[in-house]
C-alpha cells in the first residue's frame, strides 16, 4: 500500500503594536524596520493548514485555499517551499533510510476562519501555517525563530505568527536575510490580562494591498523618512519596556502612537493611501473617550492597511470597555448590526500547535 503523509496545524492571527511597514529588499521581503505584535491565539481568527504528499502524486504542488484553488506560482510561496524542501532533502541525504518527501508533490489545504484580506492579517496566519504545516510533515527539526525566516518571505508579518504571546521581528542588517527574524519577547502567560477587541468594521477586501501600499509609501514618502530612521526605533524601546513592565499605560501610548505614525505615513503616500474610514475613526474617539472618562489611559487602538480596529485593554476594565463600544458605534453610521466584536484573551499556549 503506498503511504499518504500528512500534517495539520493551525496558526493564529497576531496585530502589531509597533508596525511593519517598509521593504528594504522586495525579493527577500526585508524590512525597513522592526515591528512588535501580540499574538491572538485565543481570539478564534486562525488559519487551519493540513499538508499531504504521496508518491502517488502526480504533477505540481497545489493550494486549496477556502474550497477553491489558489495559485502558488508566485515567487513568495515558491521561495517557502523551496526553503522547506531543501531542508528536508538535506535530511534525507543524511539518512537514507527516510521517505523521499521532498521528490513528492504537495497538496496543501488551507481555512481561514475569518475575512481573507481584510486588513485581518490573514496572510500572517497564512504563510506561518503553511510553513509550520510543511516543517511538521517534513519533520524539520528548526526552531520557531528559524522557521520564521521561512514565513517571512512568504509575507512579512507572518513570522510573528509562530510564536504566541509578544513577539518582536528584528530587522536585521544582512543582505541574505539571515538575521532578519522573530523573537518572542514575553510569552502569553507574562501578561495573562491583557485582552483584545477586534471591531470588524468591513469585511470587504482591502483596496491597495499591504505589499504594493508599503512600496509606495517607502517610494514617495518624506514623513516615512523620520518614521525608520527615529520613531520607530524609540517605539520599539519603548514597547519592550513596556510589555517587561506591565506598564499598561506605556503599552497603550506607543501603540496608538504607531498606529498614528503609521497611518499618517500612508496619508504622506503620494497618491495618498487611506485605510482608516469613519468608523475606525469613531472607534479612535471612543477610545479617547474612554480614557478621559477613566482619568487614566485604560484602552488602546491600533489599526493595519484596512478599517478594523483593534482595541488592547485589560481583563479588569472588559466589560467598561465592551459595554461603551456597543452603546457608541451602534449609533455610528456604516456599523452593521452584524459587525462582529469578539472579545479575546491571550493566553499562554504555543501559537501554532504541532501535529
Ligand atoms: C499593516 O505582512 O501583509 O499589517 O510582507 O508584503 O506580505 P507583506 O506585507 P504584510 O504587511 C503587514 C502590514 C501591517 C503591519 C504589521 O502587521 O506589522
Amino acid at each position: 500500500m503506498t503511504e499518504i503523509y500528512r500534517a495539520s496545524t493551525t496558526a493564529p492571527v497576531n496585530i502589531a503594536v509597533v508596525k511593519y511597514w517598509g521593504k528594504r529588499d522586495a525579493k527577500l521581503n526585508l524590512p525597513t524596520n522592526s515591528s512588535l505584535s501580540v499574538t491572538l491565539s485565543q481570539a478564534d481568527l486562525r488559519t487551519l493548514t493540513t499538508a499531504t504528499c504521496s508518491s502517488t502524486y502526480t504533477g505540481e504542488d497545489t493550494l486549496t485555499l477556502n474550497g477553491s484553488p489558489s495559485d502558488i506560482s508566485g515567487a513568495r510561496t515558491q521561495a517557502c517551499l523551496r526553503e522547506l524542501r531543501s531542508l528536508r532533502a538535506a535530511l534525507e541525504e543524511k539518512d537514507p533510510s527516510l521517505p523521499k518527501l521532498s521528490k513528492m508533490p504537495l497538496r496543501l489545504v488551507s481555512e481561514n476562519n475569518f475575512p481573507t484580506a481584510a486588513g485581518l492579517a490573514s496572510s500572517a496566519a497564512g504563510f506561518a501555517a503553511l510553513v509550520r504545516a510543511i516543517a511538521n510533515l517534513y519533520e524539520l527539526p528548526n526552531s520557531p525563530t528559524e522557521l520564521s525566516i521561512i514565513a517571512r518571505q512568504g509575507s512579512g508579518s507572518a513570522c510573528r505568527s509562530l510564536f504566541g504571546g509578544y513577539v518582536a521581528w528584528r530587522h536585521g542588517s544582512q543582505e541574505d536575510g539571515l538575521d532578519s527574524k522573530a523573537v518572542e519577547i514575553a510569552p502569553a502567560s507574562h501578561w495573562p490580562e491583557m485582552r483584545a477587541l477586534i471591531l470588524v468594521v468591513s469585511a470587504a477586501k482591502k483596496g491597495v494591498s499591504s505589499t504594493s501600499g508599503m512600496q509606495q509609501t517607502v517610494a514617495t514618502s518624506d514623513l516615512f523618512k523620520g518614521r525608520v530612521a527615529t520613531v520607530v526605533p524609540a517605539h520599539m524601546d519603548a514597547m519592550e519596556k513596556a510589555i517587561a513592565a506591565r506598564d499598561f499605560a506605556g503599552f497603550a501610548e506607543v501603540t496608538m502612537k504607531d498606529s498614528n505614525s503609521f497611518h499618517s505615513c500612508c496619508s504622506d503616500t503620494y497618491p495618498p493611501i487611506y485605510y482608516m474610514n469613519d468608523v475606525s475613526r469613531a472607534a479612535v474617539r471612543a477610545v479617547e473617550a474612554i480614557n478621559a472618562a477613566a482619568g487614566k489611559t485604560i484602552a488602546a487602538y491600533t489599526f493595519d492597511a484596512g478599517p478594523n480596529a483593534v482595541i488592547y485593554f485589560l481583563e479588569e476594565n472588559s466589560n467598561l470597555i465592551i459595554g461603551t463600544f456597543y452603546k457608541l458605534l451602534q449609533g455610528v453610521d456604516g456599523w452593521k448590526e452584524e459587525a462582529k466584536a469578539s472579545s479575546s484573551s491571550i493566553q499562554l499556549e504555543e501559537a501554532v500547535s504541532s501535529i
